[in-house]
């Protein structure tokens, strides 16, 4: 099947909107995708026709809604090709999946002295909870480095690990650079080593199929927002017999299998342990809706079209004087740059007088500004219902600001 680019915009409404009198180029997928009909008619049917609290109903809407939700359970375990549905638990999203990890397997796991490795290409969600958890339990950070093509340093993997060495997190592929990191060689090393390691796939669910069962990690998180869902739901998948050893990590009600204010509390078995209170169920069941659609597109429709989309961006961008653009040619999704000297929120208010909407800051990964040098960057992302003619635009109005302002 090829792709129709023409039918998949008509499929998101928001794209046919103008911003500041011009028509919307939206190149800021990375930080949070637009969604399509098929997204948002699931999530407001759900809440127009089949609402109801799921799990503890015994009425015909709340078992409606409990398969329901239980069905995206499946499709997301099919998506990933995970083992089976008791290893997607349903999480707010990659930061709330990466705490669950960090608490529950690393608060029960890490001891003084242990280390955990991760790079320094991390979205600081990928950050954080480590080195919170690392101070908990006196473990220490180790951070594997970049090469000056913005690639991670792979070879100094062996030399970070050692007999302390607990877990291996990293991300699939960056949301600065778009590099696509090589994470099932990583987790072959690791797991040799006896490492436990965890994939951040905020970043590449949307361009190409994952198989966690492939890259052979232990957790593999995502974000719906990321991947034309809703915003407050994501995925973590778990290996099921590491999820069977973990600790809860919040208490509550659905994750436990008795509670007595004399004996205590037995804890039911994963996923259900790791899923305290009344879950998001219209973004669950607009996530399904998402993988659906994804799926009926198909990931190797949309990475060629993405492919090519960023070939053909990378080469008008090389004709904008005095752009810088970071990390390595071959990339999913996102192009991260300067414009001269020129502050990354001028470049970016400027561009969105032309209507034209991208990111700018610290994308969340002030370590690798640090690698940089630099306080910001801008960055244009590019996904499947982009256009060639937004590539051009993108190029057109970096120029004209070039034209505008200097170099
Ligand atoms: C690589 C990466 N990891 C983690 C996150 C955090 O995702 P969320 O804010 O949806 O939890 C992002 C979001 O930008 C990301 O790009």
């Amino acid at each position: 099947m090829s792709f129709d680019l023409a039918r998949v915009r008509a499929d998101f409404p928001i794209l046919a909107r103008e911003v500041n009198g011009q028509p919307l180029a939206y190149l800021d997928t990375a930080a949070s995708a637009q969604r399509p009909n098929a997204v948002i008619d699931a999530e407001s049917d759900f809440y127009r026709q089949g609402y109801a609290a799921v799990h503890r109903g015994i009425h015909t809407l709340s078992a409606q809604a409990t398969t329901d939700m239980e069905n995206v359970r499946n499709e997301a375990a099919r998506f990933l090709n995970a083992a089976s549905a008791e290893e997607i638990i349903f999480v707010k999203g990659t930061t709330e999946g990466i705490n669950l990890v960090a608490n529950s397997w690393g608060g029960s796991q890490l001891r003084a002295g242990d280390n955990i490795i991760i790079t320094q290409m991390e979205h600081h969600a990928n950050i954080v909870p480590w080195q919170m958890v690392a101070q908990r339990t006196g473990a220490e950070i180790r951070v594997l480095p970049l090469t000056a093509t913005g690639e991670l340093d792979v070879a100094q993997l062996p030399s970070l690990i050692d007999s302390r060495s607990r877990l291996l997190a990293v991300a699939h592929v960056s949301n600065v650079l778009g590099v696509i990191n090589p994470v099932k060689a990583l987790v072959a090393q690791a797991k040799a080593a006896g490492l436990v390691t965890l994939v951040d796939g905020a970043q590449a669910v949307m361009h190409d199929t994952v198989d966690v069962q492939d890259i052979g990690c232990d957790f593999y998180v995502f974000s719906g927002h990321k991947i034309y869902g809703p915003t407050g739901v994501g995925i973590l998948y778990g290996r099921k017999a590491l999820l069977d050893e973990m600790p809860p990590w919040e208490g509550g009600g659905s994750m436990i299998a008795t509670v007595s204010l004399t004996e205590g509390t037995t804890f039911a078995a994963a996923p259900g342990r790791f899923e305290a209170g009344t879950p998001n169920t219209g973004g669950i069941i607009a996530l399904g809706a998402a993988l659906s659609y994804i799926g009926t597109l198909g990931l190797d429709n949309i990475r060629e079209r993405e492919q090519t989309l960023m070939r053909y961006a990378l080469d008008k961008l090389a004709s904008v004087p005095d752009l810088i653009i970071y990390g390595p040619q071959q990339r999913a999704g996102v192009i991260a740059f300067n414009l001269g000297k020129h502050h990354a929120y001028d470049v970016g208010s400027f561009l969105d007088q032309y209507g034209i909407a991208i990111r700018t800051g610290h994308h969340c990964a002030m370590p690798l500004m640090q690698f940089y040098q630099v306080p910001a960057m801008c960055r244009a992302s590019f996904a499947m219902y982009n256009s060639e003619e937004e590539a051009d635009r993108l190029a057109a109005g970096l120029t004209r600001i070039h034209r505008l302002l200097g170099g």
